[in-house]
């Protein structure tokens, strides 16, 4: 079995993996790095890391349109059922849950969470996903670098999908970190270049990650896939 892993641009990420498809942070309207639109997409599962907008970006639309479930803490699920959406399943950090998909699991983030019409988000989140075929794939959502990253790590990471943007998230030196405290085979980069805020040369951080470490990284093109 093949997992696909994709980039949208910014923070979105498509995963499909035992036969489900899934939308990680689906900001299309408005996302200036996006080259996909949101009513292009029909996922299953919906799985939203944090309140920010440009996290929840289309999920309550997508959400109404597939009928897919909306997977969050309990924060963010509780206004997506306020906005109309049927699916939800709430989970909240440390917590996992057995999915068609795979076995997933909230992480901690260290970030804000509040959600575009100022309620309360919770707190922020990554995912942790073991595969239905034993792969782990870890996404840490919008977040600074914390030591407990080396917890995860410990885990066994295939794959782990890190911020390097900077300002409003880790930048390429606290990544380079991050990589070195999670040890993944396989590392790619996202939250760069959506604006000049937030412009990096991932070409840069992927030399220093492969110099300095044993995890490969994969510079995915907006559209691009990644498969493991
Ligand atoms: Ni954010
Ligand atoms: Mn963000």
């Amino acid at each position: 079995m093949t997992n696909k892993l994709t980039w949208f641009g910014h923070a979105v990420l498509g995963l499909e993996t035992g036969g489900q498809h899934l939308i990680v942070d689906p900001f299309f309207t408005g996302n200036p790095a996006a080259t996909a639109k949101a009513e292009q997409v029909n996922p299953n599962y919906i799985l939203i890391t944090h309140g920010h907008g440009d996290h929840v970006g289309d999920a309550v639309s997508i959400a109404k349109r597939s009928g897919a479930t909306v997977i969050a803490n309990a924060e963010i699920c509780g206004w997506m059922e306020r906005q109309g959406v049927d699916n939800t399943h709430a989970q909240h950090i440390g917590g996992g849950y057995h999915y068609p998909f795979g076995y997933l699991k909230l992480t901690l983030a260290l970030h804000g969470s509040a959600l575009p019409d100022g309620a309360n988000g919770g707190n922020p989140a990554g995912f942790l996903l073991t595969t239905t075929d034993g792969k782990k794939i870890y996404m840490a959502g919008d977040t600074g670098l914390f030591g407990d990253m080396k917890l995860i790590g410990e885990e066994g990471l295939d794959v782990a999908v890190l911020p390097i943007g900077d300002n409003y998230t880790m930048g390429p030196d606290d990544a380079l970190r991050a990589v070195k405290l999670l040890a993944p085979k396989h590392v790619i980069p996202i939250h760069f270049g959506t604006w000049d805020v937030i412009a990096q040369n991932p070409q840069d951080w992927a030399a220093r990650v492969v110099k300095e470490s044993g995890t490969q990284v994969h510079v995915l093109k907006v559209g691009e896939s990644f498969t493991f």
